[in-house]
């Protein structure tokens, strides 16, 4: 059983920030960041909200799908945080978009959006939905030090989505999650503002040690990838496309080599869009789908990894 993905939809907010921009905020340059990752560009918020975003990637999702918001039985958001802490960003764009039905954020940082096709395959398994929108939106401008060359330069901001409906096309899938416990991924919560706390105050911005988030990644992809292939009895040959989370292109292309996937079979998006956590597959996924890059029938891997730290990945038939 398990889901057919019906339509996808993304959005970005309007201002593309260039490596060349970045360089009059910090000590940086376009070589060094277009070398060690991959990334030219990516859209930072100004004017625009992440409801609107979301808003945005859900209702191209749904005229996509064919199908109205009223027809969703479910709604589940992938964000590291909305707007507010609550209300949930999954309950607001129910509101913007005009569906009645729950709806709920959902967590797992860079893993988020494979974590919420997961939980959405299992509501429509169980036959609790129909009709489930997943939407991924992260504003990563809003958690990073603006002052910090080595994370402000390496994030984006954007959403995306998909209208999912009971199915065959989910082939295989693995999450895991272990704890980082040395902190090597980290955004603490809040500036602790309690006046009877005695514990440090700790601002909440991005910190992380790069080479080891690298080390792990790589390993971590390699292992889910061959996992699901394995589960699916399918060869890397079969896959039309992997659509990989985009952090680094560097860490991309390793994983995509020891796996034994071609130029032409990875995606990559991260040279426009830097890295929007949970969002990076969805939006590129919606790309692919309009450019005709992939198409009904096709087999494709999605495969991610993220703070927690969390990985995931599946193979689904589209
Ligand atoms: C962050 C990352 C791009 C850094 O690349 P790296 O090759 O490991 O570079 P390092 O952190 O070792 O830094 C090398 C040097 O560049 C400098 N540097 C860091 N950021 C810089 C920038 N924006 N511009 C210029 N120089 C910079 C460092 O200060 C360091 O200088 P030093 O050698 O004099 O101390 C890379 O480690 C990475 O992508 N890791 C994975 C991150 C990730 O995936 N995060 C998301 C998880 S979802």
């Amino acid at each position: 059983m398990s889901f057919q993905i019906m339509g996808t939809g993304k959005a970005h907010p309007q201002f593309s920030l260039t490596n060349d921009q970045l360089s009059t905020i910090v000590d940086t340059n376009d070589e060094w960041i277009t070398s060690r990752s991959g990334i030219k560009t990516r859209f930072i918020a100004t004017t625009e909200t992440g409801l609107e975003l979301t808003a945005t990637a859900s209702n191209q999702a749904l005229a996509n799908a064919g199908i109205a918001a009223a027809d969703l039985d479910l709604i589940i958001c992938a964000t590291l945080q909305g707007d507010n802490v609550t209300p949930s960003l999954a309950c607001m764009v129910q509101q913007e978009i005009g569906a009645h039905c729950p709806a709920f954020d959902l967590n797992a940082a860079c893993t988020g959006f494979i974590y919420a096709l997961d939980v959405a395959a299992a509501y429509l398994d169980s036959g609790r939905a129909d009709k489930v929108l997943v939407v991924a939106c992260e504003m990563m401008s809003k958690h990073l030090d603006w002052n910090h060359r080595s994370t402000c330069v390496l994030f984006g901001d954007g959403a995306g989505a998909v209208v999912l409906q009971k199915g065959d096309g989910l082939l295989a899938r693995v999450l895991t999650a272990q704890s980082d416990t040395e902190q090597a991924l980290l955004i603490p919560g809040f500036n602790n503002i309690n006046p009877f706390s005695q514990l440090p105050h700790r601002p909440n911005v991005l910190s992380m040690s790069g080479r080891k988030v690298f080390k792990f990644a790589v390993g971590a992809m390699v292992k889910d990838v061959k996992k699901v292939l394995a589960q699916a009895g399918l060869t890397p040959a079969q896959v039309k496309m992997v659509i990989p989370h985009q952090a680094n292109i560097r860490i991309i292309q390793s994983a995509a080599k020891l796996l034994g996937f071609t130029e032409e079979q990875t995606a990559i998006g991260i040279q426009h869009y830097g890295n929007t956590s949970s969002a990076s597959i969805p939006l590129l996924l919606d790309d692919l789908w309009r450019q005709g890059k992939i198409q009904r029938g096709d087999i494709i891997v999605l495969s991610a990894f993220g703070g927690g730290f969390t990985t995931g990945a599946c193979i689904i038939k589209l």
